[in-house]
């Protein structure tokens, strides 16, 4: 091979070599410039879509403590407590649910009068407990008690009772005699 053959082919290759260099930067910074829009259009740093990132992860709810309504969305008079005539109707709802306490926790046994419980209701079966007086029927239920027809466990077999929660159900169960 001439030198001048050389040349030529030293010249040739290294236009080839730019080529390709310059070619690798211009596919480099196209490449860059697209990325950049469409991660701008779906990244979470944009305003947009943090909004909808924090729509989606918002919480179901929010604790609002009086004294501090202005970290609270909602304006306090909306949440204000009823006025003071309907004090008497929340102290009731405040108050323990017999029926609630009793269909959970009694009527197994009384609402049929199974294993020898007296059925609720029925004025034959609790007439004789009747006349034993309402507090022994109160301790009965909260202490438990083992009569000739059966067993009656204390609280009815749910010691996570309160007596007033007992108190309640035995109420609820004796209106219905009436
Ligand atoms: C596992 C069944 C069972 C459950 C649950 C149960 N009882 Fe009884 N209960 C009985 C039986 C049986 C008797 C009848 C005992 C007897 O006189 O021999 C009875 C009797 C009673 C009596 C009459 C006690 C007396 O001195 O004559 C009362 C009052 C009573 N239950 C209240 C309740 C209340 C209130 C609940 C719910 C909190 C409840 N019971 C849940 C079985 C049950």
């Amino acid at each position: 091979m001439s030198e001048q053959e050389d040349r030529t082919f030293f010249d040739t290759f290294m236009m080839v070599l730019a080529f390709l260099i310059v070619f690798t930067v211009v596919i480099f910074a196209i490449a860059n410039m697209t990325a950049n829009r469409t991660i701008a259009d779906r990244h979470v740093q944009t305003p947009d879509a943090q909004e909808r990132l924090a729509e989606r992860i918002r919480p179901v709810g929010r604790l609002c403590l009086e004294g501090y309504e202005d970290d609270c969305e909602v304006a306090i008079a909306q949440v204000e407590r009823p006025a003071a005539a309907d004090d008497e109707a929340l102290a009731e709802a405040d108050e323990v649910d017999g029926q609630q306490v009793y269909n959970q926790a009694c009527t197994s046994c009384h609402g049929q009068g199974v294993a020898g419980a007296p059925a609720t209701g029925d004025q034959g079966a609790w007439s004789a407990r009747l006349d034993k007086g309402y507090e022994t029927l109160l301790e009965h239920s909260i202490d438990g008690f083992q009569g000739d027809a059966g067993f009656m466990p204390a609280r009815g077999g749910n010691p996570n009772l309160s007596d007033d929660q007992v108190a309640a159900a035995l109420d609820y169960m004796l209106e219905q005699l009436d």
